[in-house]
């Protein structure tokens, strides 16, 4: 199906957007602090062109799904309450946008700590820049996918997914201070490329824990005394906090902290134990982790040519993500998902 076969008519832009997978820094962008994600190369793309009545017409090709949405009614679920969610918040900023067709596809895995939502709000918000001319820079772009989603899904999530979707390219880290949106373009450690494997476990942020830790965060900072707790440097200060708040801010400053040592320059065998450390934390003390990822990253830091591994996304189930030795990915992702089958799991391999 393609958006002739649809709408019965061509579309006037096509816009794209790819998904992302965060090597180091989770959990730390709404608490103000550092992320380093970089773009996989699967994408979502749309085909955008005027609506011939007063409603916008919506269409899902890996879902098969038709909405038809009247703007003067309540929000879309599923879906479309992502590409509502941009028409929305692109008028809430004043600008008028007439009633659309748009026709979604997308190869980004859903529900797998890739950004398959980040990837549709920015693609909608590229097409619709592109249709009606809007002055929108790419940083602008991110922030309005990130108020669609805080508004129209739910999550209360940070600038990370979106962030990286606009910004960021297949071969490079992108280095975010999620602060000041100050960022470095940075080359991967020398020697290492990437592998991500799905664990096989779907989750939905909307439904997980996530609106949940960061409100934990921020008791944590209103204790402490800080606007956030990028704001703290020393792990030791969590101390006098009680638990579990303890813990999670722990693992917040102690986050920002290793993305801040990649700064530096560091080795692939440096990055990988920051990635060991990262995972750690995620599971011990943030508690997002659980044992279908745990035996994922396991098997992968059992491997050799593996520096180190670790779950990516917002955990609760999703992909995890490695650092391996340079032309050893597809060998290495294959044996790990080969070992992860035979423990009784199902997984599949997301970029190699
Ligand atoms: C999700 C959110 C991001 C970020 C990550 C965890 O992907 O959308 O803003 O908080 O989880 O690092």
């Amino acid at each position: 199906m393609d958006f002739q076969q649809i709408f019965n008519a061509a579309p006037d832009v096509e816009a794209s957007a790819p998904g992302r997978v965060n090597l180091l820094g989770e959990h730390t962008d709404y608490n103000d602090g550092f992320v380093l994600p970089t773009a996989i190369p699967q994408q979502t793309t749309v085909y955008v062109g005027p609506s011939p009545d007063d409603r916008h017409h919506f269409y899902s090709a890996e879902l098969a799904e038709w909405i038809d949405v009247n703007p003067a009614e309540s929000t879309p679920q599923g879906f479309a309450s992502y590409i509502y969610g941009c028409i929305r918040v692109l008028e809430q900023a004043g600008h008028t946008i007439p009633p659309i067709n748009l026709f979604v596809t997308s190869t980004v895995p859903i529900g797998s700590g890739l950004s398959s939502s980040a990837a549709l709000e920015v693609a909608t918000l590229r097409g619709l820049r592109s249709l009606l001319k809007l002055d929108l820079d790419d940083v602008k772009l991110a922030q309005l996918g990130q108020q669609a989603e805080i508004q129209y899904v739910g999550v209360n999530c940070g600038i990370l997914d979106q962030m990286a979707c606009s910004l960021a390219d297949t071969n490079h880290m992108l280095f975010l201070d999620t602060r000041t949106l100050d960022r470095q373009i940075l080359s991967f450690p020398n020697g290492a490329e990437i592998v991500v494997i799905d664990s096989g476990v779907a989750r939905s942020l909307a439904s997980s824990g996530y609106n949940q830790r960061r409100a934990e965060c921020e008791t944590a900072a209103r204790q402490l005394g800080v606007k956030a707790l990028r704001d703290v440097n020393d792990p030791q200060t969590a101390d006098s906090l009680p638990e579990p708040i303890r813990r999670r801010a722990r693992h917040v400053i102690t986050e920002n902290n290793r993305v801040l040592k990649v700064l530096a320059g560091i080795s692939a065998e440096a990055f990988g134990e920051l990635m060991k450390a990262s995972h750690a934390s995620l599971r011990d003390d943030y508690e997002v982790s659980v044992p279908a990822l745990d035996k994922l990253v396991d098997i992968l830091q059992n491997t050799s040519g593996v520096f180190g591994a670790r779950l990516t996304g917002a955990g609760f189930g999703g992909a995890c993500v490695a650092l391996v030795k340079t032309g050893k990915g597809k060998t290495i992702a294959q044996s790990v998902l080969t070992q992860y089958t035979n423990a009784g799991y199902k997984g599949h391999i997301s970029v190699d």
